[in-house]
């Protein structure tokens, strides 16, 4: 949301709560009436914040939309019931995609069923399943969960977003690399359902609590802060025996290989890679190459 639209929303729901808009403005108010230019207005349709009545070449009629009148009573501090409030139904095969981690799926499950949020932090070397685990999270919470890459988080800023959107569940991918504006905001969001926005001098409370689930490879670089706020788990690289049974887990399920071949891939691995990445190379490659070229060729030597 830019600067001042706020305002300009709550004009617009002054001047609809005024009018009888079912009797005067059955094609929705134009911009004339409102006294708001045509282009802002076309912003605030496309950011959903309005919704399109009537359209002909000289008259365009809108009206607030539910998404709008959502954000200005949140603002004005009133909390909104939002189906966010609702527990996450979590089914068994939640993790199906993800092979072995047994623990990991465990806590991941009880953390996001517990009556208050408990943040679980996945932390370790790459290709362990970390962004996975986030993945089959968010398929399983479908408009409920919001993800982000922390090396990419957007422009409006995890506080806008969160404020619009209102989560259950916060997925953040390379926790590592955010921005700190937004590490920032994430910090008193998982305290507790209270958001201040320090720019604006303006309060937000929350009508429900944020479950964060996040990943990162390092942990150093994270402060002391941030950090207590997790769960921590720390994945350790696969043992030989546990990369055995993942590749051949993932090539079957995820790669559509069969099982000869996965057991082949993993067969000639074992003890030369603990990157299931390696494997799925390998598996992509096998059909032009065969499984021993392209090992040799991906591996050297
Ligand atoms: N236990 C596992 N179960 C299923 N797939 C796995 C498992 N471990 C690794 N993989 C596979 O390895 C690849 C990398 O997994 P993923 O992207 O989740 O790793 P990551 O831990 O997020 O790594 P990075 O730290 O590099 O982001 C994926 O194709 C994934 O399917
Ligand atoms: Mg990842």
């Amino acid at each position: 949301m830019k600067e001042g639209d706020l305002e300009l929303l709550n004009e617009i729901a002054n001047f609809e709560n005024s009018h009888d808009m079912e009797k005067e403005y059955r094609i929705g108010w134009g911009w004339r009436q409102v006294r708001v230019w045509p282009a802002t207005l076309s912003r605030l349709f496309k950011d959903g914040y309005l919704e399109n009545v009537f359209k002909s070449n000289s008259y365009t009629g809108y009206r607030l939309s539910e998404l709008g009148r959502a954000v200005i009573a949140r603002e004005s501090g009133e909390t909104v019931q939002t189906s966010q409030n609702q527990k996450l139904d979590l089914s068994e095969d939640l993790f199906e995609d993800v092979v072995g981690h047994d623990e990991v799926k465990e806590l991941l499950v009880a953390s996001l069923m517990a009556e208050k949020p408990v943040h679980v932090l996945l932390a370790g070397p790459p290709a362990l399943a970390k962004t996975l685990f986030l993945w089959d999270i968010e398929r399983a919470s479908g408009e409920r969960a919001i993800w982000l890459v922390g090396s990419a988080t957007s422009k409006a800023g995890l506080w806008d977003l969160v404020a619009e959107r209102q989560p259950r569940v916060l997925l953040i991918d390379e926790l590592d690399k955010m921005n700190a504006a937004d590490t920032a905001a994430l910090l008193s969001m998982m305290e507790g359902g209270r958001l201040v926005r320090a720019k604006k001098g303006r309060e937000l409370n929350l009508s429900h609590l944020i479950w964060v689930v996040a990943a990162t490879n390092r942990l150093d670089v994270l402060s002391p802060e941030l950090r207590s706020r997790f769960a921590i788990r720390r994945l350790n690289p696969y043992g030989r025996d546990e990369y055995l049974t993942v590749v051949k887990g993932v090539l079957v399920r995820r790669e559509n290989v069969s099982v000869e071949m996965a057991e082949e891939v993993a067969k000639r691995l074992d003890g030369r890679s603990q990157d299931v990445r390696d494997a799925i190379r390998a598996a992509r490659l096998a059909p032009q190459l065969g499984v021993e070229k392209a090992i040799k060729l991906l591996l050297g030597g």
